[in-house]
């Protein structure tokens, strides 16, 4: 008996479809991107580099300029973030988590690796960098190339100020309502609605304290 050919179109779509979701660059960057944008409701530059896009899942209202997503791993952007000209979130193959409203500015790079989740309504102020991986340099006698990483991960809540030029390493938390200085090193968690700076990061003061009463 005779079956009917499939159509068409529906199989192209779908063979394109599957293309996406397995490669790293399916689609020249203005074609990609202004799919994305098509099914997300994100605004996308054209000259955003999107790699993996099918491990990345974009809130309506999200701004991307030409910036870099390299989506190894899961990664999610909520409502309204904007990842502003040439910052990187590189996943790493980890997990990379974006609340509602986190502005990501200019040369900023956040790893996933370990896994990183930001909270909502989230300020990082260029050049910062987020790490949530570190390598091993146990053995002297073994290239630190050779060691491999650890990887705990990095959470950071929500209504935070990261100043610029800030490193935030593995492991660390950093509380609601907090503000890291400019140049801080961030090595150890971060109280609730406390102020940090230097390097290592330490109290500089609370923020629900008044001022002259806190120093
Ligand atoms: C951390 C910061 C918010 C503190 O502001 P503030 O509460 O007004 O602080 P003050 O200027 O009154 O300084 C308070 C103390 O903290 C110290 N301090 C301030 N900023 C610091 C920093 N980045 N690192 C280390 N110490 C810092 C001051 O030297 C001062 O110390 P002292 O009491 O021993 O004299 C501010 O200094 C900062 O770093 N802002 C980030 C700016 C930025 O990155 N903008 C990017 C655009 S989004």
């Amino acid at each position: 008996m005779l079956t009917a050919p499939a159509p068409l179109l529906p199989l192209m779509l779908s063979r394109l479809r599957r293309k996406v979701a397995a490669s790293e660059r399916p689609l020249p960057s203005r074609l990609l991107n202004r799919w994305l944008a098509s099914r997300s409701g994100a605004i996308i530059d054209p000259a955003a580099d999107i790699r993996y896009p099918a491990n990345l899942t974009l809130a309506p209202g999200v701004r991307l300029g030409r910036c870099r997503l390299i989506c190894t791993g899961p990664v999610s952007l909520g409502e309204r973030c904007e990842v502003r000209d040439d910052a990187i979130i590189d996943a790493q193959g980890g997990p990379v988590t974006l609340g509602r409203r986190v502005g990501v500015n200019p040369f900023c790079i956040l790893y996933g690796a370990g896994g990183l989740t930001i909270g909502d309504d989230v300020l990082v102020a260029a050049h910062t960098v987020v790490i949530p991986s570190s390598h091993r340099f146990d053995r002297p006698d073994v290239p630190m190339w050779d060691q491999g990483t650890s990887q705990i991960g990095v959470r950071i809540g929500s209504d935070v100020w990261l100043g610029t030029h800030v490193v935030v390493l593995d492991g660390v938390t950093i509380g609601d309502g907090a503000v890291v200085g400019a140049g801080a090193v961030v090595t150890r968690d971060v109280e609730p609605r406390t102020v940090v700076g230097g390097v290592p990061a330490r109290l500089l003061r609370r923020r629900d304290a008044t001022r002259a009463g806190a120093r």
